[in-house]
C-alpha cells in the first residue's frame, strides 16, 4: 500500500477549522480503500507562531516540507500583524521557495448552488483560471526611500522573465488541450503596459504554434471582467499574470456562488518540490472559531491534491461526494444562505465516502 506524506498547515482564522475538516475527509477516503494511506504532519505556523517567535515559520521550515508529497494549507492573515508580513512570511515563502509557478483555480457552479448571474444556465460557467504564481506583480522587487519625509518614494516593480512567461503559457495551453473545449483565453493589458505585457502577448503567439489543436483568444483584463459576467459560456481555460488572475479569480468565485467553495493548487509542474493546495478564501476572522466556515473550498482543494498524486479515482469519488452534498440545501453553510455548520458538511461528505 502506498503512503502519501501530507503536510497540514492550518495557518490562521478559519484555516484552523477547514484544514482539520479536509484532513478528516482525506482520512475517510483512505479508510475506504486499500491502495493508499496518508501520513499527516501538522505545522502550527502562522500568527500565533509569529507572536511567539517573531517569524511566521522557522528559518528551516521549507526543509521540513521538502520531503512531503503535498501540502494542505488553510489561510494566513491576522488582524494584529500587517498583511504583507503574514503573506510573505508564510504562503509566498512556500510558493516561491518551492517554485510553485502554476496556480490553478477551477470555477464551476456546483449542483444546488445559485450563481448571482441571472443568465447563467447549467454548464455555462465552467472555467479554469491559470495564475502565474512566481513573478510579475508579486516579484517583491521594489523599495522605499525618504521614508517619513515629504519626498517619500515607493516602488513595486513587476518583473516578467521570458522563461517565466513561457512556462506558464505552455502550462496553460497544455491544460486547455486536456479539457473538452480546448480553448484558452490569454488575459493581457498590453494596450497600457507596453513592455512586459507586449512580451507576454508575443510569447503567447509563439507558444500557440506548439498547440495547433487549441483555439485561443486574447482579452484585455478589464474587458475580461465584463465578459465573465455577460458571456460566461464564451470562456473555458483562462491564463493571466499574478495580479490579474488574483482579481479575476475572486470575481469567478463570486459568480460561481461563493468564495467559500473555490479551490486552488499551487503547482510545481516539474515535481521538484511538493505542491500546495488551499481554499482561495482568507482567514475570515469575523466568523472564526464558531464552526461556520464552509469547508467545501478545502475539500475541492483536496480533490486537486489527489489528482496531483495521480489518485484520479479517489479524486472523482471525493468530487462526487462534494457535489452530492452541495445539491442538498440543508447542508449549505452561512455563506450560501444556509445554516449548516462546518461539522455537518464534513460529516456528510465523510459519510458518503465511507458508504454510511
Ligand atoms: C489569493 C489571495 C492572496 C493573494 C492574498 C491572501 C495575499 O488573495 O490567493 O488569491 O493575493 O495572492
Ligand atoms: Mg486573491
Amino acid at each position: 500500500m502506498k503512503t502519501y506524506r501530507i503536510a497540514c498547515i492550518p495557518g490562521d482564522g478559519i484555516g484552523r477549522e477547514v484544514v482539520p475538516a479536509g484532513r478528516e475527509v482525506l482520512a475517510a477516503l483512505a479508510a475506504a480503500q486499500t491502495r493508499f494511506r496518508f501520513e499527516f504532519e501538522n505545522f502550527d505556523w502562522g500568527g500565533d507562531y509569529y507572536r511567539a517567535h517573531g517569524v511566521m515559520m522557522p528559518a528551516d521550515g521549507l526543509d521540513a516540507l521538502r520531503g512531503k508529497d503535498a501540502i494542505l494549507f488553510g489561510s494566513a492573515g491576522d488582524p494584529e500583524i500587517p498583511d504583507h508580513i503574514t503573506l510573505w512570511g508564510l504562503r509566498l515563502k512556500i510558493c516561491q521557495g518551492f517554485d510553485q509557478y502554476a496556480n490553478v483555480r477551477p470555477t464551476r457552479v456546483l449542483p444546488g448552488i445559485d450563481s448571482p448571474l441571472a443568465r447563467c444556465g447549467p454548464g455555462d460557467l465552467d472555467w479554469v483560471i491559470v495564475r502565474e504564481n512566481s513573478e510579475g506583480e508579486y516579484s517583491g522587487v521594489g523599495g522605499r526611500a525618504h521614508q517619513g519625509h515629504p519626498i517619500e518614494v515607493a516602488t513595486d516593480v513587476s518583473i516578467m522573465t521570458r522563461a517565466g512567461v513561457l512556462r506558464i503559457l505552455r502550462f496553460a495551453f497544455r491544460l486547455a488541450q486536456s479539457r473538452p473545449r480546448k480553448h484558452l483565453t490569454v488575459i493581457t493589458k498590453s494596450n497600457a503596459q507596453r513592455h512586459a505585457m507586449v512580451m507576454w502577448d508575443e510569447i503567447a503567439l509563439e507558444v500557440s504554434r506548439e498547440f495547433p489543436d487549441v483555439t485561443w483568444d486574447k482579452e484585455l483584463v478589464d474587458a475580461a471582467t465584463a465578459r465573465m459576467v455577460n458571456r460566461p459560456a464564451s470562456l473555458d481555460t483562462i491564463v493571466a499574470t499574478n495580479l490579474h488572475a488574483d482579481i479575476l479569480s475572486d470575481l469567478a468565485a463570486a459568480l460561481a456562488g461563493s468564495l467559500g467553495i473555490a479551490p486552488t493548487a499551487n503547482l510545481d509542474p516539474e515535481r521538484r518540490y511538493p505542491s500546495m493546495f488551499e481554499p482561495i478564501h482568507g482567514s475570515a476572522f469575523d466568523i472564526m472559531g464558531r464552526g461556520l466556515a464552509n469547508p467545501i473550498g478545502t475539500f475541492w482543494s483536496c480533490v486537486m491534491l489527489l489528482e496531483h498524486l495521480g489518485e484520479t479515482a479517489a479524486a472523482a469519488a471525493l468530487m462526487g461526494a462534494i457535489e452530492a452534498v452541495t445539491a442538498n440545501r440543508a447542508l449549505h453553510t452561512r455563506d450560501l444562505g444556509g445554516s449548516a455548520m462546518t461539522a455537518d458538511v464534513t460529516q456528510a461528505v465523510c459519510g458518503l465516502l465511507s458508504g454510511k
